[in-house]
């Protein structure tokens, strides 16, 4: 092996290691939603729209790809299976756009999981709780949310993927 002078072994100027701010990594976003989200667009109309799931996640990839992260968009009805998710994000994703849907009112669970893995996380709503039924009000998850996006529809899905991927790519 030549070597110029100075130059240490193993260390090439054109790759950066992992973590700087030079890696182009491309950014892995968790798209979670809850129970009852896959009944999106014959539920409750009026309140959350007419758009199915499956459109809402296709417009969510989409908007991923121009905003250059891929995105993985899950939904159960099971709590458990939200928290096995969760916890193996960890190693495998960056962020966490979460719709807990009505585990976002319930669930301490939730709320320990994204402590636990310390994944930057977004809490999107379509609806605005907040201006519903007082037992709404309350998120769990909350504090353990980098931010949050509600009352847009599915345009808070979008939003909250924006905030997030503009979040994570300021980290130091
Ligand atoms: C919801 C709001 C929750 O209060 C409700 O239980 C849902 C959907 C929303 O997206 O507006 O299931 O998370």
């Amino acid at each position: 092996m030549t070597r110029r002078p100075g130059s240490q072994p193993g260390l090439s100027k054109s790759v950066p290691k992992p973590g700087h701010k030079n890696d182009k990594k491309t950014l892995r976003i968790l798209c979670l939603s809850g129970p009852n989200l896959q009944l999106l667009g014959v539920r409750e109309p009026e309140i959350y729209g007419h758009e199915t799931l499956a459109l809402v996640h296709e417009k969510i990839v989409a908007r991923g790809k121009e905003l250059g992260v891929d995105v993985d968009c899950r939904q159960s009805n099971h709590e458990g299976v939200l928290l096995d998710w969760i916890g193996e994000s960890r190693t495998t994703f960056d962020g966490i756009l979460l719709n807990g849907a009505a585990l976002t009112h319930t669930s301490l669970a939730l709320f320990d999981a994204l402590k636990a893995v310390a994944v930057p996380c977004v809490e999107v709503h379509l609806s605005n709780p907040e201006a519903r039924e007082a037992y709404r009000r309350e998120s769990k998850i909350a504090a353990a949310c980098i931010g949050k996006v509600s009352g847009f529809g599915p345009q808070s899905y979008l939003l909250g993927l924006e905030g997030l991927v503009h979040a994570l790519r300021k980290r130091p």
